[in-house]
Formats: structure tokens, sequence, C-alpha cells
């Protein structure tokens, strides 16, 4: 049976670990080319090497997210290794936590820089190609459970976040009739190499989670590859919330 991504190629950003590398390798299984990038060339270098011996067809591309000219490149880059572009994945992203009132404007600056502006561009150079091909195409922006609800320290990453969301709706204007897709996954607490660095993490988790546990990387690609995937046409300009129940319920009494 051929394989569901098969003869597509896709651009992950910031995929040399953790949800992104995840994506990346599922892609990589239903027969997709992908471009993964991660800010640590070493280490997209280690992810595209995991994924190629396993037989998946996969270009690293080390460099920044945030960067117009390298966004860019990344593009050009898959056309002229596959011929073609079908899908962008704008997975990097950075959590900056911080006190209200001590934020500063760098800090600011810097995950508006990495969340929301390479986000939109990486969308804006994959739908410019997308559209000359005619062909359609899968645009995905990774949000977070923080975009919806309040989280101490977290005010400007959900900010971020949610502005994703809304780039994601905003978008389909423009692009349904091109039958280019823009959708949002919104990932609750999920382990990760980052996330499990805390070792009480997946215990507070287990604990506070309708299901009883984080989520896996695993579970946040299964969202991501059904949007992506050919079975998902007719949805565009929504968020698929993963996080096990959690912002379905408040605090319950007694
Ligand atoms: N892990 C979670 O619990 C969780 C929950 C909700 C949302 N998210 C979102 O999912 C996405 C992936 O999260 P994660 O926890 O898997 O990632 P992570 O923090 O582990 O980082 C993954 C990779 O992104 C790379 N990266 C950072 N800045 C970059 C840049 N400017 N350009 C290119 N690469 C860059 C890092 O080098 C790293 O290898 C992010 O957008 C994050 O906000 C994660």
């Amino acid at each position: 049976m051929e394989k569901i991504f098969y003869n597509k190629t896709a651009i992950i950003t910031g995929a040399g670990t953790g949800i992104g590398f995840e994506i990346a390798k599922q892609l990589a299984a239903q027969g997709a080319a992908v471009i993964l990038n991660d800010l640590d060339a070493g280490l997209a270098k280690k992810a595209a090497q995991t994924i190629a011996a396993v037989g998946g067809k996969v270009l690293p591309m080390g460099g920044d997210a945030s960067d117009l000219s390298f966004l860019q490149n990344l593009v050009d880059e898959a056309v002229a290794r596959f011929g073609h572009l079908d899908i962008a994945v704008a997975n990097a992203g950075i959590t900056t936590y911080g006190d209200f009132f001590e934020y500063t404007p760098e800090q600011f600056q810097q995950l508006v820089a990495v969340n929301l502006q390479g986000s939109f561009f990486l969308a804006q150079f994959a739908a410019r190609q997308m559209k000359a091909q005619g062909m359609g195409g899968r645009i995905l922006f990774m949000s977070s459970v923080t975009g919806h609800q309040s989280h101490r320290h977290l005010a400007t990453y959900g900010m971020t976040k949610a502005g994703l969301e809304q780039l994601a709706r905003g978008l389909v204007a423009e692009l349904a009739p091109l039958q280019i897709t823009v959708n949002a996954v919104a990932p609750g607490a999920t382990l990760t190499e980052r996330t499990t660095g805390d070792a009480d993490y997946a215990e507070t988790w287990k604990k506070i989670t309708p299901t009883g546990r984080a989520a896996t990387v695993q579970d946040i690609a299964h969202a991501a590859l059904f949007l992506l995937s050919p079975l998902a046409g007719q949805i565009t300009g929504q968020t698929l919330v993963v996080d096990g129940g959690w912002t379905a319920v408040s605090p319950q009494p007694g």
C-alpha cells in the first residue's frame, strides 16, 4: 500500500528533538521527504541520521527559524532537492517564563521573533511556493494550551500561541481557495527531553490531567499527522487541543 505522505516534501522547524523530531520521524516513516531544521546544526544532523538509519529521506538544515532569509533558504532548498514543497510545520518555539512585573523588552522581542515572526514568515514563504505550484498544501502552527488559559509567568508565551491560532483562522480566507489548509495543534503538558529535566513533571501532570498522564510526543505527532494528511482536506483554520482533557475542566469543588 502506498504510504500516506508518498511524494510529499515537508519542512519542519525546531525538529532536532522533542515534538518536532517525532513529527519529522513519523512523516518520513510515511514516505515524506523532510527538511529537518534546528538552531543547533549538530543536533539537526544527528536527528536526520537517526531518521535516515531507518530508511527516511531527510535533509538536516541547521539555522535560526526566526531569521527570515534562513526561512526562505529552507523553502528554496526543499524545492531544489525534492522538486516541490507540500507541507510546512512551524514547530520551533521558545518558552520564557517571567513575572509580568519584571518581564524585559529583550525577553519580549526574542519570544515574538521566534514564536510569531518565524512562524508567520515560514507560512508566507511556504504558501507563496505552494501557490506557484498550484497543487494545494498544508501549513501547521505549534500552539499550546497556554494560549487558552491563564498560566503563571507564561502570559507572554501564551500570547504568542493565541496569536498563532488566530493566524491559522485569519489565513483561511486567502489560502483555502488555493486548497492550502492552515491549522494548529495545541499540546498540553508533554513529555520531552526538556520537560522531563524537571524530576516532578510527569508525576505532577499525572495527578491533574483527566486521562491520568502527560502527553507523549507520539500523542502530539499523531494529531499533527492527521491535520497534514489528505484525510484533513476539509479542515482549516482550526486548532486541535491535545491535553488529556486538562483544559476541558475547571478546578472542581470538594
Ligand atoms: N513540550 C511541551 O510540553 C509543549 C507544550 C505545549 C507546546 N509546546 C510547543 O511545541 C513546540 C516544540 O516544543 P518542544 O518542547 O518539543 O521543543 P524544545 O523546547 O525541546 O525545542 C525543540 C528544538 O527547537 C530548537 N529551537 C529553539 N529555538 C529555535 C530557533 N530559533 N530555530 C530553530 N530551532 C530552534 C531547539 O534547539 C530544540 O532542539 C514549541 O513550539 C513549544 O512551544 C511544547
